[in-house]
């Protein structure tokens, strides 16, 4: 089987306390449940709750991977407000890098973002990276790419997924055959939908990550809990 990724991003929402319950909600659900071969699931929260989700995660031995939504594209030093990659070890294994929202409300281009990738490498991070269509650069190193056309983005107007697959496969095709994740508006009652065609490696989640019960039921797409 091809291997498969859900990864919620929750943007900027939730307190830490209200990340804390998410995963316990999340653990209860999953029980000791294993996911099946090649699903993996990954939780991008806030950095104000990185650190107690990722630990919480690992007390409840939660086969889910952390990640962070952004990364610094300095390395440390004097860049107030920044948090860069080295800071990460030990917390997050993944971060997204080019989210349509970094793009638009923080004017990040590509050669920003092309640094960010570059730092993010430094520090071993598995890299997620947003494009809006087919014809974005991808930076050589990234792990992943997350295809999220911005009509689809928290509109519930997700893109048909026969045209989702033509375009992640055409994304795969032109860099070096990386994994292509869909995303926008992918809800627990469509996921199936995306995950399987064959050029879809799985799905970028706003909205439909932010309740446990529905990202438990997103996890379920994978076929085996
Ligand atoms: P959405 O967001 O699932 O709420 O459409 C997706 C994203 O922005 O990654």
């Amino acid at each position: 089987m091809k291997p498969l990724y859900l990864v919620a991003n929750w943007k900027s929402n939730k307190t830490v306390s209200e990340s804390i319950a998410w995963v316990q909600a999340l653990g209860a659900m999953m029980g000791k449940s294993a996911l099946p071969t090649d699903c993996a699931v990954v939780v991008c929260p806030p950095y104000t709750a990185l650190v107690a989700v990722n630990e919480e995660i690992t007390r409840l031995m939660l086969p889910v991977g952390v990640g962070a939504q952004d990364v610094s594209r300095f390395p440390h030093g004097a860049y107030t407000g920044e948090i860069n990659s080295t800071m990460l070890r030990g917390i997050a294994r993944y971060v997204i890098i080019g989210h349509s929202e970094r793009r638009k409300h923080f004017s990040e281009d590509d050669t920003v973002l092309a640094e960010k990738v570059s730092r993010a490498k430094t520090d071993g991070l598995n890299v997620i990276y947003c494009v809006e269509n087919e014809n974005a650069s991808v930076p050589s190193q990234v792990d992943l790419v997350a295809y999220e056309p911005v009509s689809a983005i928290g509109t519930g107007n997700a893109l048909d997924a026969d045209a989702a697959d033509a375009i992640c496969g055409m994304l795969s095709q032109k860099n070096g055959n990386v994994p292509v994740l869909y995303g926008g508006s992918v809800t627990e009652e469509n996921c199936f939908e995306y995950l399987g065609k064959p050029n879809i490696h799985g799905a970028l989640i706003g909205g439909a990550g932010l309740d446990a019960n529905r990202f438990f039921q997103l996890i379920r797409t994978f076929g085996s809990l």
